[in-house]
């Protein structure tokens, strides 16, 4: 398996803490069965003053560790890219990275707020030829409110990356309802861990490997951790990837807002039909 996402890089950020941290981590990924990770530290101004730069030297350090301590765990550049007024430019100037020096560049919005203007980033990525990734959007407080714009963005071409632990229930049942929902409505592209240590927020893609092919089956489970994260390191054009696959029959998720229960079987649809009424989702 290939994970595009995590914070495996000491010290950069609120990942690992210290060497000894990103040792275990990556002892940990190949252990659950990835081969492949992506060091995608924040760049976020005023809290994270990272810089691509700074993060391929970073990689660079700890794959020479790695190497010498015989894991084999193979690292490659990328960021958990904040987004900024001028996120184009400064992907063009190196500040910010994609993944892999590919046209795919993980983008993540302010969790609390819904940034004006997002549609607009997103299609001058686009436009410039880049493949947008939004991270793990089930997890943004402002997706109930917002999540038309997520599905317009889906279908202008923007991936979509969901976080194996909301799959596992680790982020509370909010993220696991929108996981799931996004997820059986096909508009899911890439599972990642966004793993920041080995205990709190642990590798571990093979479990939410599982937890996807539930709904979605073993071979659209297959793409979302091997296919088309492969397919980005190789800077495939997304159009020979495999679209993403909806749910297969089954119970639909649930998220009872007010309760804060999660239902299934007979009673899970018409909960599922009244959130969305309330919500004034179709
Ligand atoms: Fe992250």
């Amino acid at each position: 398996m290939f994970d595009l996402h995590c914070h495996i890089l000491p010290g950069l950020d609120d990942g690992a803490q210290d060497l000894t941290v990103s040792i275990e981590m990556a002892k940990a990924f190949v252990t659950d069965g990835v081969t492949v990770a992506a060091c995608t530290p924040h760049i976020l101004p005023g809290l994270y003053q990272n810089s691509g730069p700074q993060i391929r030297q970073a990689t660079a350090e700890l794959q020479h560790v790695l190497d010498e301590k015989g894991i084999p765990l193979k690292l490659v550049t990328g960021a958990d890219n904040h987004i900024t007024p001028s996120f184009v430019a400064e992907l063009g100037s190196g500040h910010l990275l994609p993944l892999a020096d590919t046209r795919y560049v993980l983008v993540e919005p302010p969790h609390h707020v819904a940034p004006p203007r997002l549609e607009d980033l997103f299609f001058s990525l686009l436009v410039a030829g880049y493949v947008p990734i939004l991270t793990h959007p089930e997890r943004l407080t402002w997706i109930e409110l917002n999540y038309k714009t997520v599905q317009r963005l889906a279908q202008a071409g923007v991936w979509m990356q969901i976080t194996a632990g909301s799959l596992l229930g680790a982020f509370g049942r909010r993220a696991g309802y929108w996981s799931e929902r996004m997820l059986d409505e096909g508009l899911v592209h890439i599972l990642a861990t966004d793993a920041h240590d080995v205990k709190r927020r642990p590798p571990n893609l093979s479990q939410g490997r599982a937890c996807a092919a539930e709904r979605v089956g073993d071979i659209e489970a297959e793409h979302l951790v091997v296919t088309r994260p492969q397919g980005v390191l190789m800077n495939l054009d997304p159009s020979s990837l495999p679209v993403p696959q909806p749910a297969m029959s089954g119970s639909e998720p649930v998220y009872d807002k007010r309760s804060g229960n999660s239902e299934r079987a007979d009673t899970g649809r018409s909960l599922a039909v009244r959130l969305r009424t309330a919500l004034g989702i179709r």
